[in-house]
């Protein structure tokens, strides 16, 4: 029974409409602020025609509801349109399906047009005609790549990062390097002289600072989504070279934090700096440890740098001291840290593998691209996996390392395979243990065109006063 009504209602309404429509032939359509429907309907499910207790027949500019931060039509001429219907004026007027609803499906649940999902690093966004439209960046963390890897016989193995994911490739150029390329200036430095003798100067086959200095070699730390690695860098190297030229007197962890907030002079804090600049301030002003001035990673990218805390003043012959007490209230031990000017080495491969077994790490600068991200274990050698893909998946930034020592391991076909060992600063989850193995003698990824040396600044006073420190420490 109330279905015939309904029929009858609807075919009245219809009557009418074709006779309006003959009326108001020359009349078009509503002026709208903004078109309700052109994204899709949002909102299908909503009661609003039917709140207002009914339809209208032909052309009513006044039969409307109130619809989100508009209103809508619930009279037929709305449908000449579409666009300004109310949501429910299909169902609930002329007891048809909306024309259309954008309407998306994913993992067998409905997403309305406009709302959002994030595959990996793109956001995929449910629009009109029920598609997933999703963005084409290149991700840091590809599935593909870490599959083509690890079924190569590219000498290494690749793994998924939980603090990768979710980024694009862009960002962790951006926000997880952050060593500027050194000036044309800096890049032609003489190199210093080394008289290698082949006949004393035996390289063995495998050697690790960490073996040969225990307790002296500081462990990778993690730069976070700052790109800073100007900074972890330098500091790295400064830190064990000064823990083993004291021979174990001291053995400080120096501050990444220091350099970044206080050394700002042409440089970019967590948006990227120089060594060059890094090692000027280690020399000139000096930096305090980790402990005294510990690392805040950004909570947010891009990352703001915090105001430097820490300062220091000439104590004569070269030396300084703090002025300020330790950014960690904790620590009372605010000496100042500083070094000599660095030296570059030749980019022979001896040379630098002499230099690392008699005075410790070297820094060294690299580029890295799309596939190293991804490293977990083996030796590292930048792989054609991203060729076949769109350019914008093949990128690359440059980096700053620490090399701590040397090997040599055989291949899957028995022939040697020489690498580095270095320590990069993405935590100690990354890579192995936080250090990576990378070919060595072919010069991969540039780094070996670009390494440093570096001695601490230590006098015989110093070693007696930290000797001090640190038997009062025990009593
Ligand atoms: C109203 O719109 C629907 C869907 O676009 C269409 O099928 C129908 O013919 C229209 N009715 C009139 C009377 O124009
Ligand atoms: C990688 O890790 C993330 C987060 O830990 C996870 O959501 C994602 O499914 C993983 N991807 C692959 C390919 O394993």
């Amino acid at each position: 029974m109330r279905l015939i009504l309904l029929s009858v209602v609807v075919l009245l309404l219809l009557v009418e409409w074709g006779t309006a429509n003959r009326m108001l032939s020359r009349r078009t359509k509503r002026e709208l602020a903004s078109p309700l429907h052109v994204g899709g309907i949002r909102d299908p499910y909503g009661s609003y025609c039917q709140r207002r207790g009914g339809c209208c027949p032909g052309r009513d500019d006044l039969c409307t509801v109130p619809y989100l931060d508009t209103i809508c039509y619930c009279d037929l001429f709305c449908n000449r349109t579409v666009s300004d219907c109310c949501p429910d004026f299909w169902g609930h007027c002329m007891g048809i399906p909306p024309p259309f609803i954008g309407a998306c499906e994913r993992n067998g649940n409905r997403f309305l047009t406009g709302q959002t999902y994030k595959e990996n690093c793109n956001l995929c966004t449910c629009g009109a005609g029920g598609r997933w439209e999703c963005e084409q960046n290149a991700c840091l963390i590809e599935p593909d790549v870490i599959h083509a890897v690890n079924r190569g016989n590219y000498g290494w193995k690749a793994a998924n990062y939980s603090q990768f994911y979710g980024l694009t490739l862009d960002e962790g150029i951006r926000y997880r390097l952050g060593t500027q390329r050194p000036s044309s200036i800096i890049m032609n430095m003489n190199e210093i002289q080394m008289n290698m003798d082949p006949q004393n100067d035996r390289l063995p086959l495998h050697f690790n600072s960490a073996e040969k200095w225990p307790g002296k070699i500081h462990e990778p730390l993690d730069q976070g989504n700052c790109a800073a690695s100007w900074a972890f860098s330098t500091a790295a190297v400064a830190s064990d070279r000064i823990s083993i030229q004291s021979m174990g007197h001291m053995t400080p962890q120096l501050s990444p934090q220091n350099l970044i907030s206080c050394d700002t002079r042409n440089q970019g804090g967590c948006a990227g700096g120089r060594i060059d600049g890094a090692w000027w301030y280690l020399r000139r002003r000096g930096v305090v440890t980790e402990d005294c001035y510990p690392y805040a990673p950004p909570q947010q990218t891009p990352a703001e740098v915090a105001r430097c805390m820490m300062q220091s003043r000439s104590v004569g012959r070269g030396k300084r001291q703090a002025t300020q007490r330790c950014p960690n209230t904790h620590t009372y031990q605010n000496d100042i840290y500083q070094s000599t000017p660095p030296y570059r080495l030749s980019s022979n491969e001896k040379e630098i593998m002499k230099e690392i077994m008699d005075n410790g790490p070297v820094q060294a600068i690299m580029d890295v691209h799309e596939d190293f991200f991804v490293y977990k274990s083996g030796i590292y050698k930048h792989t054609d996996v991203s060729f076949a893909k769109a350019p914008h998946y093949r990128k690359h930034g440059t980096h700053s390392v620490r090399i701590i020592g040397w090997g040599e391991d055989r291949d899957f076909n028995g022939s040697p395979q020489k690498y580095w060992i270095a320590a990069n600063s993405w935590g100690k989850n990354w890579g192995e243990k936080g250090y990576f193995r990378i070919a060595r003698g072919e010069n991969e990824c540039e780094i070996e065109a670009f390494v440093i040396g570096v001695w601490g600044r230590i006098t015989m006073e110093d070693m007696h006063n930290h000797q001090h420190h640190h038997r009062r420490r025990h009593i």
